[in-house]
Order: structure tokens, then C-alpha cells, then sequence
């Protein structure tokens, strides 16, 4: 069995979705959720689906060993899922292309420090981009620019809010980022 801990930040709408997708699965299975805020949806989320899940502190993750150790207990693979810190070294090194994380642009575009949830759509539409997406790319020492294994499009309409734009990358996200992640590890 390949053991994967998704780590989220908010709703966890993508989370949940990988939660159920793998939920009777004969090679991967979801062994925890990790959060960086105690009042993250996310953790709600975890509690319904019956998956153990375990907060952190910032300073946890920067200035401590918790967050490896932790890691190293309970995965072979760490999925990154609306997670919003930046990945310490330390964890980066012992998971090299073991940490998958979902962004939802066409990146190299819109990505990078602050290219974040609304943001991101946001920009997208008042730089008139005609079509969005979403990537699933390794992670590495800096953001979003490790090896790209995965990206889908979706058209932006001129009439399309920020708004819309989410809801049809969380559409994209939800029928592919699953799909990917088992077809990355196995
Ligand atoms: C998703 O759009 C994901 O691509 C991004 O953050 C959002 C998280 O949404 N990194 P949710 O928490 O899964 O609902």
C-alpha cells in the first residue's frame, strides 16, 4: 500500500474528493490530513470522512523537526491540496518527487509568490485571457516551478466572472487531480 497525507489550508473541496476517490483502493490509501489553521474547513471535512487529521504550526513546520517526523510515519507520498506555506527544505529533501502539489493555472503563468486562490482568477480575467486550467506539477524548493506532470484547459468566456472561472477549475480539478495523483504513483 502506498500511504499518502494530503496537506490543506481552507475548504478542502479537493481533498475530500481524493479522500473519496481512493477510499476502497488496493494500492494507495489517505492516511492523514495536515492543516496549518485550526479553523480550517478542511479539518470538518476529515472528521465526516473518518480520516485522522493533524494541525501544525507555522513555526512547526520552519523551525521544527514535528512536521518530517510526522511525514515520515505516515508517508510515502505528500499531496498538496489548496496548501498555502511554503514547503520547508527539510521536507522537500526527504520527498523528492514525492510531493505533488495542484495549481490552478496554466502555469508558468500566474504563478509564484501571492498567486493564490482568487487572486489567480482574478488576474485572469482583468488580463483577458481567453482560456485557463489547471496544473499538477512536483514540488520544489521554490513555488510552482518544480516538473510539471499534468495540465487541463477550460475556456474563459468575455462574460465570465472571477467567479466562474473557480467554479470550472474546481470542476477541472475534481475530475482530474485524483486521476493523476494514481497514475503519477503507481
Ligand atoms: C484549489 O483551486 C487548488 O487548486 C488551489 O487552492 C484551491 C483549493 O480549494 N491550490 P479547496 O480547498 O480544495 O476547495
Amino acid at each position: 500500500m502506498k500511504r499518502l497525507v494530503i496537506l490543506a489550508s481552507g475548504s478542502g473541496s479537493n481533498a475530500e474528493n481524493i479522500i473519496r476517490y481512493f477510499e476502497s483502493h488496493n494500492e494507495i490509501s489517505i492516511t492523514s490530513i495536515v492543516t496549518n489553521r485550526k479553523e480550517a474547513k478542511v479539518l470538518d471535512r476529515a472528521k465526516k470522512l473518518n480520516v485522522p487529521s493533524q494541525y501544525f504550526s507555522r513555526k512547526s513546520f520552519f523551525e521544527e523537526e514535528v512536521v518530517l517526523e510526522y511525514l515520515q510515519q505516515n508517508a510515502d507520498y505528500v499531496i498538496l491540496a489548496g496548501f498555502l506555506l511554503k514547503i520547508p527544505q527539510n521536507i522537500v529533501d526527504a520527498y523528492p518527487n514525492k510531493i505533488i502539489n495542484i495549481h490552478p493555472s496554466l502555469l508558468p503563468k500566474f504563478g509564484g509568490k501571492g498567486m493564490y486562490g482568487m487572486n489567480i482568477h482574478n488576474a485572469v480575467k482583468e488580463q483577458g485571457e481567453t482560456e485557463t486550467g489547471i496544473t499538477v506539477h512536483f514540488v520544489n524548493e521554490n513555488y510552482d516551478e518544480g516538473a510539471i506532470i499534468f495540465q487541463a484547459k477550460t475556456p474563459v468566456l468575455i462574460t465570465d466572472t472571477p467567479e466562474d472561472i473557480a467554479k470550472s477549475i474546481h470542476k477541472l480539478e475534481y475530475a482530474n487531480f485524483p486521476k493523476v495523483i494514481e497514475e503519477t504513483i503507481l
